[in-house]
């Protein structure tokens, strides 16, 4: 029966569960910005809890995206069991030195996708993936601008409230003459 099932989808059972696997980190890297979101309002950092909070929204879009490709593609999307969020940070700028190691997490997860859907011929999901492999893009620039905030304005006096006044306006954009 297994066999007949697979017969019928494009997706092998390698990139398969590597897909499923994937949605497993974006559930988590949706938790865990609800975490730090949580974390940062109870600390007094309501920008940044709101720019986390959007984050969270947004993971969770990622997660749904693959979600729906496995099931579209005939495979078998698996609802993740998430477990181990952390609930507390050592600091303000903790949080997001956490985000952007997650982030680059993330990316080599990717990078590592793309490597395998080439070698398995698998170009439906390897076109499919270039979209997330963008995303990274922008999302580690933005955690490395953000992270950067800490250093330029310095967190001493009314640092790290001009900081948390920053963060919801980094933004990545891609030059227009490129
Ligand atoms: Fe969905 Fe921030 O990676």
């Amino acid at each position: 029966m297994k066999d007949l099932l697979r017969l019928r989808t494009s997706l092998t059972e390698e990139i398969e569960a590597l897909l499923n696997e994937q949605i497993k980190t974006e559930a988590y890297s949706s938790a865990v910005y609800l975490s730090m979101a949580s974390w940062c309002n109870r600390n007094g950092f309501d920008n940044s809890a709101g720019y986390l909070e959007k984050q969270s929204y947004e993971e969770r879009e990622h997660m749904m995206k693959l979600f729906r490709f496995v099931n579209d593609m005939g495979g078998r999307a698996i609802s993740p069991e998430i477990t181990n969020i952390p609930q507390e940070f050592d600091s303000f700028k903790g949080v997001f030195e956490l985000a952007l190691q997650q982030e680059i997490h993330v990316t080599s997860q990717f990078n590592r996708m793309a490597d395998r859907c080439f070698k398995a011929k698998d170009f439906m999901t390897f076109q499919f993936i270039q979209w997330f492999l963008k995303e990274q893009i922008e999302e580690e620039y933005v955690a490395r601008r953000i992270l950067e905030l800490f250093d330029v304005i310095g967190e001493e006096g009314t640092g790290r409230w001009q900081i948390d006044k920053h963060i919801p306006k980094v933004t990545y954009g891609e030059d227009p003459g490129e």
